[in-house]
């Protein structure tokens, strides 16, 4: 897919989001938030859902969960606008309660439709919701900063899963602050080793859809990485999109 078909892909996607109705969170909605970022990026981060903020804005993380999110992102020297940032539900649950199973399952074919358009070299999970999707059955105070192979059934065909503590978890707790920014120092290594076995796999196709490895930890801290700017973008259509 060209930058452009992808754009519009998630444009298509994102329209279906804000009209939605397939679930009870439709109702106490403001605004859906579809998610946003760089059609081309390598890394998605996905976390549970809009809060306060996101419902009144209509965009992911713009709280002060995305406040942390930025900076750990910038621990690693990359911008938001460098990733591409959504959640597992689309709409904000009353009182920021937890997302429900069936309303988790009625909004699950938009990311996952989401991942097969972006086709990302790594996914890194915010919290234990997003990562209950691309970790099955972990438990996040023992998988954060691990990283494993993805399910292709999730959307992402050929991705490795980072998993991190919820931005808001960090907020709370200083310690989990703290292994929040060892965890995030981990990307680039794991983007690194992606990419590799994403090399390997284009050579080996029959390896893509195998079942899943068992866990490895993540590697050592990382040679800092580049992820490609969002050159083709102007600021205008960072702050328009999705
Ligand atoms: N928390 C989330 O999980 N997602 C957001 O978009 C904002 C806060
Ligand atoms: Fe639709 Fe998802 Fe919003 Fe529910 S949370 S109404 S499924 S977009």
């Amino acid at each position: 897919m060209t930058d452009a078909e992808r754009r519009a892909a998630l444009e298509a996607i994102a329209a279906e989001v804000r009209d939605c109705t397939q679930c009870r969170l439709h109702s106490g909605r403001t605004r859906a938030v579809p998610g946003e970022g760089d059609p081309s990026t390598e890394v998605v981060f996905v976390g549970e859902g809009p809060g306060f903020n996101e419902d009144k804005q209509g965009r992911p993380f713009v709280g002060r969960a995305g406040d942390m999110l930025v900076k750990l992102l910038g621990s690693v020297g990359w911008r938001r606008e460098d990733v591409f940032i959504t959640n597992v539900v689309k709409c904000r649950p009353p009182d920021n309660r937890d997302p429900e199973p069936d309303e988790i399952a009625a909004c699950s074919s938009y990311l996952t439709r989401q991942l097969e358009v972006l086709d990302p070299a790594v996914v890194v999970t915010l919290g234990r919701f997003s990562m209950a999707r691309f970790m099955p059955g972990a438990k996040i105070s023992q998988a954060h900063g691990t990283v494993r192979p993805v399910d292709p059934a999730t959307g992402a065909r050929d991705a490795l899963v980072l998993a991190m503590y919820h931005p808001a978890a960090a907020l709370r707790t200083p310690a989990i602050e703290r292994e929040s920014f060892v965890d995030a120092a981990t990307i680039p290594n794991v983007l690194l080793d992606a990419r590799a076995r994403r090399a390997d796999h284009a050579h080996r196709p029959d390896l893509v859809a195998t079942a899943i490895e068992p866990a490895i930890e993540a590697p050592a801290p990382p040679a800092p990485p580049v992820l490609e700017p969002a050159a083709a973008l102007t600021d205008t259509d960072q702050l328009t999109l999705f």
